[in-house]
Protein backbone atom coordinates (compact mmCIF):
# COMPACT_ATOMS: atom_id res chain seq x y z
CA UNK A 1 0.00 0.00 0.00
CA UNK A 2 2.71 2.52 1.28
CA UNK A 3 5.09 1.91 -1.99
CA UNK A 4 1.47 2.38 -4.09
CA UNK A 5 0.96 5.51 -2.58
CA UNK A 6 4.19 6.80 -2.62
CA UNK A 7 4.54 6.04 -6.61
CA UNK A 8 0.71 7.43 -6.66
CA UNK A 9 2.21 10.79 -4.83
CA UNK A 10 5.54 10.18 -6.98
CA UNK A 11 3.54 10.50 -10.10
CA UNK A 12 1.30 13.35 -9.54
CA UNK A 13 3.69 15.50 -8.25
CA UNK A 14 6.01 14.82 -11.64
CA UNK A 15 3.33 15.66 -13.80
CA UNK A 16 2.58 19.13 -11.65
CA UNK A 17 6.04 20.25 -12.05
CA UNK A 18 5.69 18.88 -15.83
CA UNK A 19 2.73 21.32 -16.60
CA UNK A 20 3.93 24.04 -14.51
CA UNK A 21 7.36 23.82 -16.43
CA UNK A 22 5.41 23.40 -19.73
CA UNK A 23 3.14 26.55 -19.04
CA UNK A 24 6.21 28.72 -17.60
CA UNK A 25 7.90 27.89 -21.19
CA UNK A 26 5.00 28.84 -23.04
CA UNK A 27 4.49 32.03 -21.01
CA UNK A 28 8.45 32.10 -22.00
CA UNK A 29 7.89 31.87 -25.27
CA UNK A 30 4.98 34.44 -25.89
CA UNK A 31 6.64 36.68 -23.97
CA UNK A 32 10.25 35.85 -25.69
CA UNK A 33 9.83 35.09 -29.15
CA UNK A 34 9.35 38.08 -31.48
CA UNK A 35 5.83 38.78 -32.66
CA UNK A 36 4.07 40.96 -34.93
CA UNK A 37 3.49 43.71 -32.66
CA UNK A 38 2.82 46.50 -35.09
CA UNK A 39 1.42 44.39 -38.47
CA UNK A 40 2.71 46.18 -41.70
CA UNK A 41 4.84 48.12 -39.94
CA UNK A 42 8.71 47.73 -40.94
CA UNK A 43 10.72 45.99 -38.02
CA UNK A 44 14.84 46.61 -36.79
CA UNK A 45 15.73 43.48 -35.77
CA UNK A 46 18.12 42.81 -33.52
CA UNK A 47 19.41 39.89 -31.87
CA UNK A 48 17.23 36.47 -30.58
CA UNK A 49 14.86 37.49 -27.29
CA UNK A 50 16.91 40.74 -26.31
CA UNK A 51 15.83 42.25 -30.02
CA UNK A 52 18.25 45.76 -29.90
CA UNK A 53 19.43 45.98 -26.74
CA UNK A 54 22.79 45.46 -27.06
CA UNK A 55 22.70 48.28 -29.21
CA UNK A 56 20.14 50.35 -26.70
CA UNK A 57 22.79 49.73 -23.99
CA UNK A 58 25.72 50.04 -25.35
CA UNK A 59 25.40 53.56 -27.66
CA UNK A 60 21.87 55.36 -26.34
CA UNK A 61 18.61 56.28 -27.51
CA UNK A 62 19.80 58.36 -29.82
CA UNK A 63 21.65 55.99 -32.05
CA UNK A 64 18.37 53.58 -31.85
CA UNK A 65 16.50 56.67 -33.69
CA UNK A 66 19.00 56.55 -36.05
CA UNK A 67 18.84 53.43 -36.76
CA UNK A 68 14.81 53.55 -37.17
CA UNK A 69 15.28 56.49 -39.29
CA UNK A 70 17.21 54.54 -41.56
CA UNK A 71 15.17 51.41 -41.83
CA UNK A 72 12.69 54.00 -43.24
CA UNK A 73 9.42 51.94 -44.06
CA UNK A 74 6.21 53.89 -44.58
CA UNK A 75 7.02 56.72 -42.45
CA UNK A 76 7.26 54.54 -39.40
CA UNK A 77 9.17 51.76 -37.79
CA UNK A 78 9.65 49.78 -34.56
CA UNK A 79 12.04 47.80 -32.70
CA UNK A 80 11.57 45.55 -29.37
CA UNK A 81 14.40 46.40 -26.60
CA UNK A 82 13.72 43.12 -24.72
CA UNK A 83 9.98 43.22 -24.21
CA UNK A 84 9.40 46.95 -24.65
CA UNK A 85 8.10 48.12 -28.01
CA UNK A 86 10.19 51.17 -29.50
CA UNK A 87 8.02 52.86 -32.48
CA UNK A 88 10.08 55.72 -34.35
CA UNK A 89 7.64 58.10 -36.40
CA UNK A 90 8.95 60.29 -38.86
CA UNK A 91 6.95 62.13 -41.65
CA UNK A 92 5.70 65.66 -40.46
CA UNK A 93 2.22 64.77 -40.83
CA UNK A 94 2.45 61.87 -38.47
CA UNK A 95 4.90 63.68 -35.90
CA UNK A 96 2.15 66.10 -35.24
CA UNK A 97 -0.23 63.54 -35.32
CA UNK A 98 1.35 62.16 -32.09
CA UNK A 99 2.27 65.58 -30.88
CA UNK A 100 -1.00 66.41 -30.64
CA UNK A 101 -2.35 63.08 -28.80
CA UNK A 102 -4.60 63.83 -25.93
CA UNK A 103 -2.46 63.44 -22.82
CA UNK A 104 -4.41 60.32 -21.27
CA UNK A 105 -2.82 58.60 -24.35
CA UNK A 106 0.01 59.46 -24.60
CA UNK A 107 2.42 62.14 -22.35
CA UNK A 108 6.44 62.94 -21.84
CA UNK A 109 6.94 60.60 -18.93
CA UNK A 110 4.43 57.52 -18.89
CA UNK A 111 4.41 55.24 -15.89
CA UNK A 112 6.72 55.24 -12.79
CA UNK A 113 8.12 52.01 -12.13
CA UNK A 114 7.66 49.48 -14.87
CA UNK A 115 10.20 49.55 -17.02
CA UNK A 116 10.55 52.84 -18.58
CA UNK A 117 13.06 54.38 -20.69
CA UNK A 118 11.42 58.07 -21.08
CA UNK A 119 14.18 60.55 -20.29
CA UNK A 120 11.06 62.86 -19.04
CA UNK A 121 11.03 60.02 -16.20
CA UNK A 122 14.59 60.44 -15.58
CA UNK A 123 14.27 64.45 -15.42
CA UNK A 124 11.40 64.10 -12.94
CA UNK A 125 13.42 62.07 -10.53
CA UNK A 126 16.15 64.67 -10.67
CA UNK A 127 14.80 68.09 -10.15
CA UNK A 128 10.88 67.28 -9.72
CA UNK A 129 8.07 68.05 -11.38
CA UNK A 130 8.37 70.75 -14.11
CA UNK A 131 6.29 71.87 -17.11
CA UNK A 132 7.69 69.40 -19.12
CA UNK A 133 6.77 66.91 -16.58
CA UNK A 134 2.77 68.59 -15.83
CA UNK A 135 0.02 67.02 -16.89
CA UNK A 136 -3.74 68.18 -16.44
CA UNK A 137 -5.62 71.52 -16.08
CA UNK A 138 -2.28 73.59 -14.77
CA UNK A 139 -0.47 72.88 -17.98
CA UNK A 140 -2.54 75.38 -19.68
CA UNK A 141 -2.01 78.24 -16.77
CA UNK A 142 1.92 77.74 -16.88
CA UNK A 143 1.88 77.88 -20.47
CA UNK A 144 0.36 81.17 -20.28
CA UNK A 145 2.85 82.26 -17.30
CA UNK A 146 5.83 81.19 -19.61
CA UNK A 147 4.81 82.57 -22.96
CA UNK A 148 4.05 85.93 -21.35
CA UNK A 149 7.46 85.85 -19.78
CA UNK A 150 9.46 84.56 -22.69
CA UNK A 151 7.85 84.47 -25.86
CA UNK A 152 5.93 87.68 -26.08
CA UNK A 153 7.22 91.23 -27.68
CA UNK A 154 6.53 93.17 -24.76
CA UNK A 155 8.29 91.31 -22.35
CA UNK A 156 11.46 90.41 -24.43
CA UNK A 157 11.18 94.15 -25.07
CA UNK A 158 11.84 94.60 -21.61
CA UNK A 159 14.32 92.12 -21.16
CA UNK A 160 16.54 93.48 -24.29
CA UNK A 161 18.26 96.13 -21.90
CA UNK A 162 19.52 93.46 -19.46
CA UNK A 163 20.56 90.55 -22.70
CA UNK A 164 22.65 93.82 -24.36
CA UNK A 165 24.18 94.95 -21.65
CA UNK A 166 25.10 90.84 -20.45
CA UNK A 167 26.13 90.18 -24.13
CA UNK A 168 28.93 93.05 -23.99
CA UNK A 169 30.30 92.64 -20.54
CA UNK A 170 31.02 88.97 -21.98
CA UNK A 171 32.07 90.07 -25.25
CA UNK A 172 34.26 92.68 -23.66
CA UNK A 173 35.87 90.04 -21.94
CA UNK A 174 36.88 88.39 -24.49
CA UNK A 175 38.15 90.90 -26.74
CA UNK A 176 39.73 93.61 -24.57
CA UNK A 177 42.34 91.30 -23.14
CA UNK A 178 44.97 91.65 -26.45
CA UNK A 179 44.86 92.14 -30.26
CA UNK A 180 44.05 88.12 -30.93
CA UNK A 181 42.68 85.71 -28.35
CA UNK A 182 42.51 81.92 -29.14
CA UNK A 183 39.54 79.82 -26.49
CA UNK A 184 40.32 76.28 -26.81
CA UNK A 185 36.67 75.17 -25.87
CA UNK A 186 34.07 77.82 -27.10
CA UNK A 187 31.28 76.03 -25.79
CA UNK A 188 32.38 76.58 -22.43
CA UNK A 189 32.42 80.24 -22.86
CA UNK A 190 29.15 80.36 -24.62
CA UNK A 191 27.60 78.40 -21.81
CA UNK A 192 29.04 80.93 -19.46
CA UNK A 193 27.58 83.86 -20.74
CA UNK A 194 24.38 81.89 -21.29
CA UNK A 195 24.24 81.24 -17.21
CA UNK A 196 25.46 84.57 -16.24
CA UNK A 197 22.45 85.84 -18.48
CA UNK A 198 19.92 83.91 -16.66
CA UNK A 199 21.49 84.74 -13.24
CA UNK A 200 21.16 88.38 -13.67
CA UNK A 201 17.47 88.20 -15.38
CA UNK A 202 15.87 85.80 -13.51
CA UNK A 203 17.62 86.73 -9.61
CA UNK A 204 19.71 89.96 -10.25
CA UNK A 205 22.91 87.57 -10.08
CA UNK A 206 25.39 87.41 -13.15
CA UNK A 207 27.68 85.99 -11.13
CA UNK A 208 25.72 82.41 -9.91
CA UNK A 209 27.73 80.40 -11.91
CA UNK A 210 30.96 81.28 -10.86
CA UNK A 211 31.41 79.00 -8.12
CA UNK A 212 31.63 76.16 -11.13
CA UNK A 213 29.27 74.19 -9.07
CA UNK A 214 26.05 75.00 -11.81
CA UNK A 215 27.67 73.77 -14.99
CA UNK A 216 28.64 70.21 -13.57
CA UNK A 217 25.52 69.68 -12.25
CA UNK A 218 23.59 71.06 -15.48
CA UNK A 219 25.78 68.39 -17.79
CA UNK A 220 24.87 65.54 -15.29
CA UNK A 221 21.37 65.78 -15.58
CA UNK A 222 21.06 66.01 -19.00
CA UNK A 223 23.52 62.94 -19.72
CA UNK A 224 21.83 60.75 -17.48
CA UNK A 225 18.40 61.65 -18.63
CA UNK A 226 19.78 60.54 -22.36
CA UNK A 227 21.46 57.01 -21.33
CA UNK A 228 19.26 54.01 -20.58
CA UNK A 229 21.01 53.31 -17.77
CA UNK A 230 19.42 55.00 -14.88
CA UNK A 231 16.55 53.36 -16.36
CA UNK A 232 17.28 49.88 -15.84
CA UNK A 233 18.97 50.62 -12.37
CA UNK A 234 15.61 52.23 -11.38
CA UNK A 235 13.37 49.77 -13.18
CA UNK A 236 15.49 46.83 -10.85
CA UNK A 237 15.47 49.04 -7.69
CA UNK A 238 11.68 49.01 -8.21
CA UNK A 239 11.02 45.37 -9.03
CA UNK A 240 13.20 44.16 -5.36
CA UNK A 241 11.26 47.23 -3.95
CA UNK A 242 14.51 49.36 -2.78
CA UNK A 243 12.98 52.46 -4.38
CA UNK A 244 9.12 53.33 -4.44
CA UNK A 245 8.12 53.83 -7.78
CA UNK A 246 8.46 57.67 -9.04
CA UNK A 247 10.98 58.28 -5.66
CA UNK A 248 14.27 58.96 -6.58
CA UNK A 249 16.94 56.65 -6.14
CA UNK A 250 19.60 57.73 -2.88
CA UNK A 251 22.33 58.90 -5.76
CA UNK A 252 19.37 60.81 -7.75
CA UNK A 253 18.35 62.30 -4.26
CA UNK A 254 22.15 63.54 -4.08
CA UNK A 255 22.05 64.99 -7.01
CA UNK A 256 18.43 66.61 -6.75
CA UNK A 257 19.75 68.20 -3.57
CA UNK A 258 22.44 69.91 -5.29
CA UNK A 259 20.06 71.34 -7.41
CA UNK A 260 18.06 72.71 -4.54
CA UNK A 261 21.06 74.00 -2.95
CA UNK A 262 21.74 76.14 -6.21
CA UNK A 263 18.06 77.48 -6.48
CA UNK A 264 18.36 78.22 -2.45
CA UNK A 265 21.02 80.19 -3.08
CA UNK A 266 19.78 81.78 -6.02
CA UNK A 267 16.79 82.98 -4.31
CA UNK A 268 18.24 83.75 -1.09
CA UNK A 269 20.47 86.49 -3.25
CA UNK A 270 17.18 87.75 -4.93
CA UNK A 271 15.15 88.16 -1.31
CA UNK A 272 18.42 90.07 -0.11
CA UNK A 273 18.81 92.06 -3.93
CA UNK A 274 14.82 92.84 -2.79
CA UNK A 275 15.40 93.72 0.30
CA UNK A 276 18.32 96.28 0.11
CA UNK A 277 16.39 98.34 -2.47
CA UNK A 278 12.55 97.91 -2.79
CA UNK A 279 12.81 99.97 -5.28
CA UNK A 280 14.74 97.90 -8.00
CA UNK A 281 13.16 97.04 -11.14
CA UNK A 282 11.08 93.78 -10.65
CA UNK A 283 13.08 90.89 -11.69
CA UNK A 284 11.82 87.68 -13.90
CA UNK A 285 11.85 85.10 -11.06
CA UNK A 286 9.69 87.82 -9.17
CA UNK A 287 7.90 88.62 -11.77
CA UNK A 288 6.34 84.34 -13.00
CA UNK A 289 6.00 84.15 -9.14
CA UNK A 290 3.29 87.19 -9.33
CA UNK A 291 1.87 85.92 -12.67
CA UNK A 292 1.44 82.00 -10.76
CA UNK A 293 -0.11 83.43 -7.61
CA UNK A 294 2.82 85.45 -5.65
CA UNK A 295 3.02 88.00 -3.76
CA UNK A 296 5.30 91.09 -4.59
CA UNK A 297 7.88 90.35 -1.54
CA UNK A 298 7.41 86.86 0.38
CA UNK A 299 7.86 83.30 -0.57
CA UNK A 300 7.86 83.26 -4.40
CA UNK A 301 5.01 80.45 -5.85
CA UNK A 302 5.34 76.78 -6.49
CA UNK A 303 5.39 76.99 -10.54
CA UNK A 304 8.69 80.05 -9.87
CA UNK A 305 10.47 77.43 -7.88
CA UNK A 306 9.95 74.34 -10.12
CA UNK A 307 11.17 76.82 -12.94
CA UNK A 308 14.19 77.32 -10.92
CA UNK A 309 15.01 73.52 -10.64
CA UNK A 310 14.06 73.67 -14.58
CA UNK A 311 16.56 76.61 -15.21
CA UNK A 312 19.71 74.51 -13.59
CA UNK A 313 19.07 72.02 -16.33
CA UNK A 314 17.85 73.53 -19.67
CA UNK A 315 18.79 77.61 -19.26
CA UNK A 316 22.02 77.55 -20.81
CA UNK A 317 22.87 74.52 -22.75
CA UNK A 318 20.79 75.06 -26.14
CA UNK A 319 21.83 79.02 -26.30
CA UNK A 320 25.57 78.24 -25.90
CA UNK A 321 25.32 75.15 -28.65
CA UNK A 322 23.29 77.60 -31.43
CA UNK A 323 26.23 80.27 -30.78
CA UNK A 324 29.06 77.64 -31.50
CA UNK A 325 27.52 76.23 -34.38
CA UNK A 326 26.65 79.28 -36.17
CA UNK A 327 30.44 80.28 -35.72
CA UNK A 328 31.38 76.96 -37.65
CA UNK A 329 28.85 77.37 -40.67
CA UNK A 330 29.21 81.35 -41.11
CA UNK A 331 33.62 80.46 -40.82
CA UNK A 332 33.13 77.30 -43.30
CA UNK A 333 30.67 80.01 -46.31
CA UNK A 334 33.44 83.25 -46.11
CA UNK A 335 30.01 84.26 -48.70
CA UNK A 336 27.28 83.64 -45.95
CA UNK A 337 29.46 85.72 -43.06
CA UNK A 338 30.31 88.65 -45.78
CA UNK A 339 26.91 89.04 -46.63
CA UNK A 340 25.70 89.06 -42.91
CA UNK A 341 28.40 91.75 -42.55
CA UNK A 342 27.06 94.15 -44.77
CA UNK A 343 23.63 93.43 -42.95
CA UNK A 344 24.61 93.91 -39.72
CA UNK A 345 27.84 95.67 -39.75
CA UNK A 346 26.83 99.39 -39.03
CA UNK A 347 23.34 98.30 -36.59
CA UNK A 348 23.16 99.34 -33.08
CA UNK A 349 22.94 95.75 -31.18
CA UNK A 350 21.19 97.83 -28.37
CA UNK A 351 18.02 98.59 -30.16
CA UNK A 352 15.76 96.12 -30.65
CA UNK A 353 13.69 96.99 -33.55
CA UNK A 354 16.76 97.05 -36.05
CA UNK A 355 17.24 93.18 -34.54
CA UNK A 356 13.62 92.30 -34.83
CA UNK A 357 12.87 93.96 -38.14
CA UNK A 358 16.05 94.86 -40.19
CA UNK A 359 17.95 91.73 -40.30
CA UNK A 360 16.35 89.34 -42.80
CA UNK A 361 19.65 87.64 -43.74
CA UNK A 362 20.34 86.92 -40.05
CA UNK A 363 17.06 85.46 -39.14
CA UNK A 364 18.03 83.17 -41.64
CA UNK A 365 21.20 82.50 -41.11
CA UNK A 366 19.56 81.45 -37.23
CA UNK A 367 16.98 79.27 -38.74
CA UNK A 368 19.23 77.21 -41.24
CA UNK A 369 21.53 76.78 -38.05
CA UNK A 370 18.45 75.64 -36.06
CA UNK A 371 17.48 73.73 -39.62
CA UNK A 372 20.71 71.28 -38.91
CA UNK A 373 21.38 71.47 -35.78
CA UNK A 374 18.41 71.22 -33.40
CA UNK A 375 19.75 70.77 -29.94
CA UNK A 376 16.62 69.21 -28.82
CA UNK A 377 17.17 66.96 -31.81
CA UNK A 378 14.38 64.43 -31.13
CA UNK A 379 11.61 63.74 -28.06
CA UNK A 380 9.54 60.87 -26.45
CA UNK A 381 6.09 59.97 -26.06
CA UNK A 382 5.15 57.02 -24.06
CA UNK A 383 1.74 55.88 -25.26
CA UNK A 384 -0.75 55.44 -21.82
CA UNK A 385 -3.89 54.37 -23.67
CA UNK A 386 -4.53 52.26 -26.84
CA UNK A 387 -4.19 54.90 -29.74
CA UNK A 388 -4.63 54.72 -33.71
CA UNK A 389 -2.16 57.06 -35.62
CA UNK A 390 -2.99 57.13 -39.58
CA UNK A 391 0.00 56.28 -41.95
CA UNK A 392 0.00 56.79 -45.46
CA UNK A 393 -0.96 53.20 -46.18
CA UNK A 394 -2.93 51.86 -42.97
CA UNK A 395 -3.66 52.99 -39.70
CA UNK A 396 -1.59 51.25 -36.98
CA UNK A 397 -2.51 50.78 -33.21
CA UNK A 398 -0.35 52.19 -30.53
CA UNK A 399 -0.54 50.42 -27.56
CA UNK A 400 -0.01 50.99 -23.62
CA UNK A 401 3.76 50.99 -22.50
CA UNK A 402 5.08 51.52 -26.20
CA UNK A 403 8.03 54.35 -26.30
CA UNK A 404 7.37 56.42 -29.73
CA UNK A 405 10.00 58.40 -30.51
CA UNK A 406 9.69 61.57 -32.72
CA UNK A 407 13.20 62.82 -34.53
CA UNK A 408 13.46 66.10 -35.25
CA UNK A 409 16.62 65.90 -36.75
CA UNK A 410 15.42 63.52 -39.36
CA UNK A 411 12.61 65.78 -40.63
CA UNK A 412 15.54 68.90 -40.78
CA UNK A 413 17.56 66.60 -43.13
CA UNK A 414 15.56 65.15 -45.48
CA UNK A 415 15.65 65.81 -49.13
CA UNK A 416 11.88 64.57 -49.38
CA UNK A 417 11.15 67.92 -47.27
CA UNK A 418 14.57 70.25 -48.11
CA UNK A 419 15.54 69.29 -51.37
CA UNK A 420 18.82 67.47 -52.60
CA UNK A 421 20.88 70.67 -50.70
CA UNK A 422 19.30 69.70 -47.45
CA UNK A 423 22.71 68.59 -45.70
CA UNK A 424 24.23 71.66 -47.03
CA UNK A 425 24.14 75.06 -45.22
CA UNK A 426 22.17 77.42 -47.51
CA UNK A 427 20.33 80.23 -44.84
CA UNK A 428 18.98 81.68 -48.71
CA UNK A 429 15.97 79.20 -48.51
CA UNK A 430 15.04 80.89 -45.41
CA UNK A 431 14.62 84.14 -46.99
CA UNK A 432 11.86 83.02 -48.66
CA UNK A 433 8.47 83.37 -45.85
CA UNK A 434 7.20 80.04 -46.88
CA UNK A 435 10.62 78.20 -45.78
CA UNK A 436 9.37 79.09 -41.93
CA UNK A 437 5.96 77.53 -42.11
CA UNK A 438 7.97 73.87 -44.07
CA UNK A 439 5.61 71.21 -42.10
CA UNK A 440 9.47 69.42 -41.46
CA UNK A 441 10.48 72.28 -39.54
CA UNK A 442 10.03 72.34 -36.16
CA UNK A 443 13.05 72.92 -33.84
CA UNK A 444 10.70 73.66 -31.10
CA UNK A 445 8.83 71.11 -31.82
CA UNK A 446 4.85 71.82 -32.64
CA UNK A 447 1.59 71.62 -31.21
CA UNK A 448 0.14 71.80 -27.52
CA UNK A 449 3.52 71.26 -26.07
CA UNK A 450 5.57 72.84 -27.83
CA UNK A 451 8.63 75.35 -26.95
CA UNK A 452 7.49 78.07 -24.78
CA UNK A 453 11.09 79.82 -24.66
CA UNK A 454 12.51 80.34 -28.02
CA UNK A 455 11.33 83.96 -28.73
CA UNK A 456 13.63 84.88 -25.75
CA UNK A 457 16.22 82.36 -26.86
CA UNK A 458 16.67 83.71 -30.56
CA UNK A 459 16.94 87.72 -29.53
CA UNK A 460 19.78 86.65 -26.85
CA UNK A 461 21.44 84.33 -29.61
CA UNK A 462 21.21 87.30 -32.05
CA UNK A 463 22.46 89.84 -30.21
CA UNK A 464 25.63 88.05 -29.31
CA UNK A 465 26.11 87.09 -32.46
CA UNK A 466 25.90 90.83 -33.79
CA UNK A 467 27.71 91.94 -30.94
CA UNK A 468 30.43 89.31 -31.52
CA UNK A 469 30.70 89.87 -34.77
CA UNK A 470 31.14 93.56 -34.66
CA UNK A 471 33.75 93.24 -32.07
CA UNK A 472 36.46 91.44 -34.00
CA UNK A 473 36.64 88.42 -36.48
CA UNK A 474 35.75 85.06 -35.49
CA UNK A 475 37.86 82.23 -36.56
CA UNK A 476 37.23 78.58 -36.09
CA UNK A 477 40.76 76.73 -35.38
CA UNK A 478 39.91 73.25 -36.49
CA UNK A 479 37.98 72.32 -39.75
CA UNK A 480 35.28 69.70 -39.56
CA UNK A 481 33.72 69.66 -36.73
CA UNK A 482 31.01 66.94 -36.62
CA UNK A 483 27.81 66.12 -34.92
CA UNK A 484 27.62 64.19 -31.78
CA UNK A 485 23.87 63.13 -31.11
CA UNK A 486 23.86 62.48 -27.12
CA UNK A 487 20.70 63.83 -25.24
CA UNK A 488 21.00 66.94 -26.80
CA UNK A 489 22.78 67.79 -29.86
CA UNK A 490 26.81 68.54 -29.45
CA UNK A 491 29.92 68.64 -31.46
CA UNK A 492 32.12 65.85 -31.42
CA UNK A 493 34.72 67.59 -29.54
CA UNK A 494 35.72 71.01 -28.38
CA UNK A 495 35.40 73.70 -30.64
CA UNK A 496 38.22 75.96 -30.82
CA UNK A 497 37.76 79.98 -32.00
CA UNK A 498 40.52 82.33 -32.73
CA UNK A 499 39.18 86.19 -31.89
CA UNK A 500 41.28 88.99 -33.74
CA UNK A 501 40.41 92.65 -32.75
CA UNK A 502 42.64 94.48 -35.62
CA UNK A 503 40.85 91.73 -38.14
CA UNK A 504 37.28 92.86 -37.30
CA UNK A 505 38.33 96.28 -38.42
CA UNK A 506 41.31 96.06 -41.20
CA UNK A 507 39.18 93.19 -43.22
CA UNK A 508 36.16 94.37 -44.02
CA UNK A 509 34.39 92.66 -42.41
C1 LIG B 1 17.41 77.39 -28.76
C2 LIG B 1 16.71 77.27 -27.68
C3 LIG B 1 15.62 76.25 -27.43
C4 LIG B 1 15.28 75.12 -28.12
C5 LIG B 1 15.94 74.54 -29.36
C6 LIG B 1 14.11 74.54 -27.46
C7 LIG B 1 13.43 73.42 -27.90
C8 LIG B 1 12.30 72.90 -27.31
C9 LIG B 1 11.54 71.77 -27.80
C10 LIG B 1 11.86 70.99 -29.07
C11 LIG B 1 10.52 71.55 -26.93
C12 LIG B 1 9.45 70.46 -27.02
C13 LIG B 1 9.92 69.16 -26.44
C14 LIG B 1 8.85 68.09 -26.52
O1 LIG B 1 7.90 68.21 -27.28
O2 LIG B 1 8.98 67.09 -25.81
C15 LIG B 1 10.62 72.54 -25.88
C16 LIG B 1 9.74 72.64 -24.82
C17 LIG B 1 9.92 73.51 -23.77
N1 LIG B 1 10.84 74.53 -23.71
FE1 LIG B 1 12.25 75.01 -25.09
N2 LIG B 1 13.80 75.32 -26.38
C18 LIG B 1 14.68 76.38 -26.32
C19 LIG B 1 14.68 77.41 -25.40
C20 LIG B 1 13.90 77.46 -24.28
C21 LIG B 1 13.98 78.48 -23.26
C22 LIG B 1 14.89 79.71 -23.28
C23 LIG B 1 13.08 78.13 -22.29
C24 LIG B 1 12.83 78.89 -21.01
C25 LIG B 1 11.89 79.58 -20.74
C26 LIG B 1 12.41 76.90 -22.73
C27 LIG B 1 11.43 76.23 -22.01
C28 LIG B 1 10.72 75.14 -22.48
C29 LIG B 1 9.66 74.47 -21.73
C30 LIG B 1 9.21 74.82 -20.32
C31 LIG B 1 9.14 73.47 -22.55
C32 LIG B 1 8.01 72.50 -22.21
C33 LIG B 1 6.68 73.09 -22.71
C34 LIG B 1 5.48 72.21 -22.36
O3 LIG B 1 5.64 71.07 -21.98
O4 LIG B 1 4.33 72.69 -22.48
N3 LIG B 1 12.93 76.55 -23.93
N4 LIG B 1 11.71 73.35 -26.13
Amino acid sequence: MLTSSTATGTFFGITAISTLLALAILLCLKFLLPRDVLPGVLQLRGVPLLGIMPEYLSQGMPRVIESLTTVGGDGISYAKVFNVTLVSVHTPAMIKAVLAFPEENASRKGRPGSMNWSPFQTLLRLIGKSLFTYTGTEVNHQRLAYTQEFNSGKANAAAFKTIARIVTAHVDTLTNSAASTEIANFKLSTDAFALALWGEHLYGNASHHLDRQVLPVSERIVHLCGSPWPSIWYSFLALIRLVTPGKPTWDEANLRCQVGEIVDRNFKILEQHERNDPALEIKAMRRISMLSGGGRTGPFSQFAVEFAHLNVFGGHHSIGSLIVWLLIELDRHPDSLATLMTEIRDIDPTNISFLTTKTPYLDAVLNEVHRLYPTVHATVRVINRETRLATSKTPVTLKPGMLVYLSILHLHMSTDYWGADAAHFVPERFLKPEATKNPAFMPFSSGPRSCVGYKFANLAIKVYLVRLLQSCAVQVVDHGHKVKIDTLLETERPVAVRLSKACAQDCGH
